[in-house]
């Protein structure tokens, strides 16, 4: 959407021709519907338990981003996530648990590198990924031998999985490719009333997705940078990370498409942000910067984030959908540092900068 389009309502009288008003419908949104948000109590969350039990979705908030979750033991449920978020079927979900015990259920040839990680880091944001057990069924797999398993430490998300009492498949609560979120009202968006229950639980902590470790080969793999430092986890595991290489599980959060907003993402440095701003040949542009606001922006049209990699983390999503919003062609998003700190948020600022094609350059 930009702020260029008419809506109907807006047009002169007699310009309300068939024609012209008609292409006009065409392309405006659905009026939205109300989505299902309830403040999560125990109410909602026993609620909430009873529809996962009876096959139905449930949104629910974790401290990196909010997730869409089924049963994982039931097929047909885990198959409505898939088809709420438009995902391709082969593509793998996480499974959640109260509790690191539950592990032994869903997860075979535990290596003892995983009850390290574990015991140091759960609950937590951080994802395992293992041998599967059997009963694990292949939906939430995508038919590979290995099953993502990870304990959130958000005080919701413990209290529906202890109230549901099984493992819950939920990737994030986004359309495929789209922007995690980390508010209800991100996932009422994108879904509206097509969830029977999004419980909401405030702002998400973390803001970023968990770091997920492949721990099913011959070495451990770090799969996806998120909310627990590789340096902290090379530290309890005694050993470096290997890299994901070309035998890596799949893991769709890896590939340049995702994690990205409607706009196009552009990463650059303060000066070059300042130019663009100054000469952007009537292209709309939005901004997030570091710190300090941009002179020639309407504020409307900026975020300014603090330079401090786990406040960033947290504002982030919230940012890229709120900037998305303004209707902007382009994002230009200031480069933050560099350095180990910051890996999750440059990886994550990467994807969404590598997912417009080449052509829609600025
Ligand atoms: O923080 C998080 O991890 C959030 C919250 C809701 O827990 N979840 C999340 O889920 O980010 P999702 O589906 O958006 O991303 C999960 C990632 C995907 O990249 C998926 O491919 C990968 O985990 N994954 C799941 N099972 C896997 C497996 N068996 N092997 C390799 N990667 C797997
Ligand atoms: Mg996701």
């Amino acid at each position: 959407m930009s702020q260029e389009t008419t809506t109907p309502e807006a047009l002169p009288p007699g310009e309300a021709g068939a024609g012209h008003a008609q292409g006009l419908l065409a392309e405006a949104p659905p009026p939205p519907e109300p989505p299902h948000i309830k403040v999560a109590n125990d109410e909602t969350i026993a609620e909430g338990a009873a529809l996962l039990r009876a096959g139905e979705l449930v949104a629910f908030p974790t401290e990196t981003v909010y997730g869409l979750g089924a049963d994982a033991l039931n097929p047909d449920a885990v198959a409505k996530i898939f088809k709420a978020k438009g995902r391709p079927a082969d593509h793998p979900v996480i499974v959640h648990l109260a509790a690191a015990e539950g592990v032994e259920a869903f997860a075979r040839e535990i290596p003892d590198a995983a009850r390290r990680l574990a015991r140091q880091f759960w609950p937590g944001p951080l994802t395992l990924v293992l041998k599967r057990a059997e009963r694990v069924p292949g939906v939430v797999t995508g038919g590979q031998d290995t099953v993502a398993l990870r304990v959130p430490s958000h005080p919701v998300a413990q209290a529906l999985l202890a109230a549901f009492g099984g493992g819950v498949a939920a990737p994030s609560a986004n359309k495929f490719g789209r922007v995690s979120p980390t508010t209800a009202e991100h996932v009422g968006a994108d879904f509206g009333t097509a969830i029977p229950l999004i419980l909401d639980g405030g702002a998400s902590p973390v803001g970023i997705e968990s770091t997920i470790v492949d721990l099913s080969g011959e070495a451990p793999r770090l799969l996806r940078p998120g909310g627990v430092p590789v340096a902290a986890i090379e530290q309890v595991l005694g050993a470096a990370l290997a890299p994901p290489g070309e035998a890596a599980p799949r893991a769709p959060g890896r590939h340049g498409t995702h994690y990205a907003p409607r706009a196009h993402v552009k990463l650059v440095r303060r000066r070059e942000m300042i130019e663009i701003v100054g000469s952007h040949k009537g292209r709309r542009v939005a901004a997030l910067a570091l710190e300090v606001s941009l002179p020639r922006l309407a504020p409307a049209l900026q975020r300014v984030v603090p330079a401090v990699a786990a406040q960033y983390a947290h504002e982030l999503y919230a940012s890229l959908r709120a900037l998305d919003a303004t209707g902007a062609d382009v994002i230009l998003v200031e480069q933050p540092p560099q350095t180990p700190a910051w890996a999750a948020v440059n990886d994550r600022l990467r994807r969404a900068a590598g997912a417009a094609p080449a052509s829609d350059e600025t």
